[in-house]
């Protein structure tokens, strides 16, 4: 999800309270020199009526349906190893899991008991972040042991927050973007604390704060993030490198066009690319001309959607940056409405834009939170693995 600023408000990732179960698979592996791999499950909240009934609680500006897919990992936390799930976002910066005063389903993937851990140290510091899509958690900072996946990675003395009030449903959240993004530093204004890449980093698990991540198809039942590394055996094509364009603290890269049913449509925005909304965000103008070249109703809406022939579903969103273009399957787009109608499952924006799950399962993306610079290139979906570090 994306973290607010304090500037902006930004409608993104409902995060929704239920999904179907895919089995667990942990992960932290050792897959190269300096390199570790991270899998996660992609767990899928189904589009069915319970779904789109919780959904109507947004409020008026808040996405609908916009969170169908988390990425769920496995973090070992305390003495006593204690297994919580956590939902990895690169749109936000810090790890909360919730704790035992945290009432719902967020405690599903498991909770923190610092009574039981050891190695617990509260360090007396409130800890709240607000997403955009108009969600919160609160709490505490604790720092403890966190070892990732398998029980390998283990980091002493880990900050993280341990929440005790939220209104995110799913699991707990690993942001692992930039330290700039984190609560504290934005609300604020205190010095950023290592954070997860960061932590990696300083124990000596990577040489360099850079990550891959790698969505997998849009069916998949697990990804995977690479820290400090890139697979290049995923990677179909040249990769190129992108200056961040932007707030300082978000690493958005900019779109410079989008292709779609023969039209080219020029935006010229940054973007951020978060794993944490399941939809993409558009200026809204160039949000316009996309439904307009879809041939989209926007007097007809399907939970704030515009409806479409579901013949638009054909070709290519194709989106091209300084030197690369991606293409997402216009059958990524347009979804059905469950009646024999289809919608365009985008949205337009005044806010910040952002390239979601829709996007990123179509890419395979660098973050390097050092240069600040992303690195695109088209994935190419395969189990064969060839992992050089960065
Ligand atoms: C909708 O999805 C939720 C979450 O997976 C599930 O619990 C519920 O049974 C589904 N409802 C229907 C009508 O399929
Ligand atoms: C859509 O993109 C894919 C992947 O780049 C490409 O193979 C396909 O030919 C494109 N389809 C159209 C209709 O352009």
């Amino acid at each position: 999800m994306v973290q607010l600023s304090l500037q902006t408000l930004l409608p993104i990732a409902l995060c929704l309270s239920s999904f179907a179960s895919a089995a667990p698979v942990d992960g932290l592996t050792k897959r190269a020199p300096k390199v570790l791999g991270l899998d996660f499950d992609v767990v899928k909240a189904p589009l069915n009526e319970t779904l789109l009934s919780l959904v109507k609680r947004g409020t008026p500006n808040s996405p609908l349906i916009n969170k169908l897919y988390y990425y769920i990992t496995y973090l070992l936390l305390g003495s006593n190893k204690q297994k919580i799930g956590v939902d990895i976002d690169t749109g936000s910066s810090d790890l909360w899991v919730p704790n035992s005063q945290t009432s719902g389903t967020v405690k599903e993937y498991g909770y923190y008991d610092p009574s039981k851990s050891t190695t617990a140290k509260d360090i007396h510091k409130l800890f709240k972040i607000n997403y955009g899509d108009k969600t919160s958690s609160t709490g505490e900072f604790y720092t403890d042991t966190v070892s990732l996946g398998d029980g390998s990675g283990k980091l002493s003395n880990f900050q993280f927050a341990s929440i005790s009030l939220t209104s995110v449903s799913q699991s707990g959240i690993l942001g692992i973007g930039l330290n700039t993004l984190e609560a504290n530093v934005v609300y604020n204004g205190d010095v950023p604390y290592n954070n997860f890449p960061l932590a990696l980093k300083n124990a000596g698990y990577i040489d360099n704060a850079i990550y891959s991540l790698y969505l997998n198809t849009p069916d998949a039942t697990g990804g995977s993030i690479l820290f400090g590394g890139k697979d290049v055996a995923k990677i179909d094509g040249p990769l190129i490198t992108l200056q961040h364009s932007g707030e300082y603290n978000r690493l958005d890269i900019t779109v410079d066009s989008v292709t779609v049913a023969g039209n080219q449509i020029t935006v010229s925005a940054p973007f951020n690319l978060d794993s944490g909304s399941t939809v993409s965000y558009f200026p809204t103008d160039s949000f316009n001309q996309i439904v307009d070249s879809l041939g989209g109703d926007t007097s007809n809406l399907f939970y704030k959607r515009p409806t479409v022939a579901c013949s638009a579903a054909t070709g290519n969103l194709s989106f091209t940056f300084h030197g690369i273009t991606i293409d997402v399957p216009l059958s990524d787009i347009v979804l059905e409405t469950g009646d024999g109608g289809c919608f365009i499952n985008l949205f337009g924006t005044d806010e910040e834009a952002i390239l979601g799950d829709n996007f990123l399962r179509r890419a395979y993306v660098i973050y390097n939170l050092e240069n600040s610079e992303i690195s695109l290139g088209k994935p190419k979906y395969t189990t064969a693995s060839s992992i050089v570090s960065l």
